[in-house]
C-alpha cells in the first residue's frame, strides 16, 4: 500500500546555520512522536551533507530540490545526482514549477534528470500542475497528462514504482489560494487513472500522490482526507517547526 508523505520544500530560504537548526529541531520533535506518515525535508544543496549527519533518516527523510541533467563534467554551478546521493540524501524534488518557469526546464530535460536520479537510487518527488490560464481554459487535465507522459511514461514499471508525484496547481503555489479539496481529489483521481492505464492498477494504487500549493495546518486535514491525496509538498509552511508539524500531525 502506498505511503503517506509530508515533504517540505524550503526553496531558497535559510542560511546553513538556520537550516541545520530547523532540521535538528524537527528531528527532535519527530523522534518523540509516532507519526503515521513519512516526513521529508527538501533543503538547498549546501545544507544536505551537514543536515544528513545530524538527523535520524528513519524519522526524517532528506531531499534535494534539483539535480543536473548531466552525469558529470564541465557544467559550472551544477550539482549532479551522484553528488546529491553522496551527501546522504535519499530523495530529489524534480520538475517544480519554479524550475520549469524560471530556469526553462523542459519535459525532455526532466526525463533525463529522473533517469539520472534513479540511476543513483534517489527517489524523485516529481511535480506537475497547470497554470491559472490553463485551468480557466479547462485544460488542466491535458496539461498534467502531457507533463507525466513526456517525463515519466518511458520508465519501466519497476522504475516508475520509485516515483512520488506531487500535484501542484501553479496558481496555488505561494499565493495563499489553495485548491479546494474537491479540485485536489478530482485531479489526483485523474492522475491515478492515468497510471493505472499505463502501468496497471497495482502501480496506481501504490503510487503516493502529494498535493502542493498553499497547504497549511488549517487546511491540511481537509485536503488529506481525500482518498487519492496521500500527503503534501509544503513550501512556506515548512519553514518553522510549528507550522510544519501542524501539517504532519494533520496527516
Ligand atoms: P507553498 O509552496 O506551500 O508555499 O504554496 C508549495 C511548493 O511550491 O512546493
Amino acid at each position: 500500500m502506498r505511503k503517506k508523505i509530508v515533504a517540505g520544500n524550503w526553496k531558497m530560504n535559510k542560511n546553513l546555520q538556520e537550516g541545520i537548526q530547523l532540521a535538528v529541531a524537527l528531528n527532535e520533535v519527530l523522534s518523540k512522536e509516532n507519526n503515521s506518515c513519512r516526513v521529508i525535508i527538501g533543503t538547498p544543496f549546501i545544507h544536505l551533507a551537514s543536515v544528513s549527519e545530524r538527523i535520524d533518516k528513519k524519522k526524517l527523510g532528506l531531499a534535494a530540490q534539483n539535480c543536473a541533467d548531466h552525469v558529470s563534467g564541465a557544467y559550472t554551478g551544477e550539482v549532479s545526482a551522484e553528488m546529491v546521493k553522496s551527501t546522504g540524501a535519499e530523495y530529489v524534488i524534480l520538475g517544480h514549477s519554479e524550475r520549469r518557469t524560471y530556469y526553462g526546464e523542459t519535459p525532455e530535460m526532466l526525463k533525463t534528470k529522473v533517469r539520472l536520479a534513479l540511476d543513483q537510487q534517489l527517489q524523485p518527488i516529481f511535480c506537475i500542475g497547470e497554470v491559472l490560464s490553463e485551468r480557466e481554459a479547462g485544460k488542466q487535465f491535458e496539461v498534467v497528462r502531457s507533463q507525466i507522459e513526456a517525463s515519466l511514461f518511458d520508465l519501466s514499471e519497476a522504475d516508475f514504482s520509485k516515483i512520488i508525484l506531487a500535484y501542484e496547481p501553479v496558481w496555488a503555489i505561494g499565493t495563499g489560494k489553495t485548491a479546494t479539496a474537491a479540485q485536489a481529489q478530482e485531479m489526483h483521481a485523474f492522475i491515478r487513472g492515468l497510471i493505472a492505464g499505463k502501468y496497471g492498477k497495482k502501480a496506481a494504487d501504490d503510487c503516493s500522490i502529494l498535493y502542493g500549493g498553499s497547504c497549511k495546518a488549517s487546511n491540511a486535514a481537509e485536503l488529506f482526507a481525500n482518498p487519492d491525496v496521500d500527503g503534501g509538498l509544503i513550501g512556506g509552511a515548512s519553514l518553522t517547526v510549528e507550522d510544519f508539524m501542524g501539517i504532519v500531525r494533520a496527516r
